[in-house]
């Protein structure tokens, strides 16, 4: 039998990236998958590589309304989940000075109001023994160009606990994993131009303490490690990052 026979999984923002590198190895592991993004060239890229037997949706986590019918989809496709994954964020690269009204409501709309709200939503659809898991950063540095990413994902951090507390009645654990550089398509920093990201890039590699970005690979196998094994901790965040927050750098 394989890992993940007859496991219904959710993984919002799965199109590309970690969230990807995970849907590739749940469907691997015998699970059935249903995963969202909200560009519909990606959704249609990720529904062809994918093929026929997984359901890709175009549903935007900072709406409401498409957290609403998604949770209807989810239901007459799945009825029940095993585990939700929650990938889909944006970062915008700015120094504090320069925030805009916007790029703060854009951040924190998807960021933080969409990842409190799928989880909400989806939440009755979980199984007794499920799991939730989210995604925030690694809890490294302060970063000055990223002042609003990472109040958006310390939210984030408080959710897993609080949610990890109300859903322990139905012993459904919530925890997240906490990235630091890792290799994705877009380096969390879709804004950014390719020289920019580039520059970015290199610095990930001199910061961090095993010298080198984390790959999509090695996200996979945490996210799953948490939401199928971890199966005595709930309220976590476990930093995927190379030692950046945990060693001196060389
Ligand atoms: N890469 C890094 O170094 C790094 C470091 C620390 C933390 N993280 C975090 O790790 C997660 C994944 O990062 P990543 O680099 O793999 O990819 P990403 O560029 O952050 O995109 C992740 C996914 O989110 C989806 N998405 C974007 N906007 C959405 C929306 N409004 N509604 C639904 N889905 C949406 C994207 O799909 P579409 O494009 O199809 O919409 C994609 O599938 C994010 O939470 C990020 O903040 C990344």
């Amino acid at each position: 039998m394989k890992r993940f026979e007859n496991k219904n999984v959710v993984v919002i923002g799965g199109t590309h990236g970690m969230g990807l590198a995970t849907v590739k190895a749940l469907i691997d592991g015998g699970a059935h998958v249903c995963l969202t993004g909200n560009n519909q060239e990606n959704v249609d890229r990720a529904k062809a590589d994918l093929g026929a037997g997984v359901a890709v949706i175009r549903s935007d986590a900072s709406s409401l309304s498409d957290i609403d019918t998604l949770r209807e989809t989810v239901s007459d496709v799945f009825g029940t989940i095993d585990a939700l994954l929650v990938f889909a964020a944006v970062a915008e690269f700015e120094p504090f000075e320069c925030v805009s009204e916007a790029s703060f409501d854009r951040q924190f709309a998807l960021n933080t109001k969409g990842a409190f709200f799928v989880a909400q939503q989806l939440a009755p659809l979980i199984k007794d023994g499920g799991s939730i898991t989210f995604t925030t950063v690694t809890p490294a540095t302060g970063s000055p160009q990223m002042s609003v990413y990472m109040g958006t994902k310390a939210a984030v951090r408080a959710f897993t606990q609080a949610f990890a507390a109300a859903l322990l009645a139905r012993r459904i654990r919530v925890n997240a994993l906490a990235p630091g550089f890792i290799d994705t398509p877009s380096l969390g920093l879709a804004s950014l131009t390719p020289e920019a990201r580039q520059a970015v890039y290199d610095i990930g590699n001199q910061v961090t303490p095993m010298k080198r970005h984390g790959t999509v690979a090695e996200i996979a196998s945490g996210a799953l490690f948490l939401a199928f094994d971890a199966t005595f901790s709930t309220g976590i965040e476990l930093p995927l990052d190379g030692g950046l927050s945990t060693v001196e750098c060389p």
